[in-house]
């Protein structure tokens, strides 16, 4: 009796999430959680190297109609083996976009003047910007209509997991000019080479990879109050 009551309520507190996918949809402004991270000027000066600290982690991902896309990431990747050394990322590139609309999947390709920082609180050795050059492949997106959130954005990684979804902030995409804002002095390639450092030390780190990581981490701490699996 118990269990079918649970049931009922469970099922009647699922929302309803109606699958639109589709690309004419994706250009504007998507921001996971509460929006603290958003791609444009508030995130970063690119001129300049430098980035505005957000009030909170998150990643935000811009399109406009014409091929343009802009990301933004602020993440903590945690230590398995000392906890407390967390280390904070803090990533953005610009570039084209290309949608595979019979596989639903998303390429952005950079245009090279992309940079991150990376910041370990317990190795003094790591404070430092480096340029950042990474094709993103995500082989699915998908995007949902909820009568309450509207439009959300996930996004999967090569193993099918899904990353936090994000959610439409701006109909009108925020975003830094879509064009190369950086003099690179010599070619970064596909990878990450550092430019700048405040301290010593010679750690690279790759976001895109460590996104599994910090998504687990979310589930784990918010896991009894948002469900599993989307936030
Ligand atoms: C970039 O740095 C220069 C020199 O410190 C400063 O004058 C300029 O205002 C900065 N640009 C922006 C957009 O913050
Ligand atoms: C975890 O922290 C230790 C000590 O700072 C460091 O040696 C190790 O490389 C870190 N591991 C990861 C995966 O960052
Ligand atoms: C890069 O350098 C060229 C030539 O020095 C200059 O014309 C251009 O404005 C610079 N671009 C940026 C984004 O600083
Ligand atoms: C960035 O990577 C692309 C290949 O993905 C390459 O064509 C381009 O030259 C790279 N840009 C820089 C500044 O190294």
């Amino acid at each position: 009796m118990f269990g079918l009551s649970l049931v009922v309520a469970l099922l009647l507190s699922v929302p309803t999430f109606a699958q639109v996918t589709n690309a004419n949809l994706l250009p504007g402004t998507w921001s996971t959680g509460s929006g603290a991270v958003l791609t444009g000027p508030g995130f970063c000066t690119p001129e300049n190297t430098t980035f505005n600290y957000p009030q909170n982690t998150g990643v935000s991902v811009s399109f406009t109609t014409d091929g343009y896309y802009e990301l933004a990431r602020y993440r903590f990747k945690s230590n398995a083996t000392k906890h407390k050394c967390i280390t904070g990322v803090l990533n953005w590139h610009h570039g084209t976009y290309v949608v595979d609309q019979t596989a639903d999947s998303i390429t952005l390709n950079p245009f090279g003047d992309g940079y991150q920082q990376i910041q370990n609180v317990c190795e003094a050795v790591t404070n430092f910007i480096e340029n950042y050059n990474q094709t993103e492949f995500y082989p699915l997106y998908q995007i949902f209509q909820d009568p309450t959130d509207g439009y959300k954005l996930h996004l999967f990684d090569s193993t099918g997991a899904p990353y936090a979804p994000m959610f439409y902030k701006s109909a009108t995409p925020i975003m830094n000019p879509t064009k190369s804002l950086r003099n690179i002095s010599s070619p970064v390639g596909t990878g990450s080479v550092k430019v700048q450092k405040r301290n010593a030390g010679d750690t690279t780190y790759s976001p895109a990879s460590a996104g599994l990581t910090v998504l687990a981490l979310i589930v784990t701490l918010a896991g009894g109050v948002a469900g599993p699996l989307f936030l």
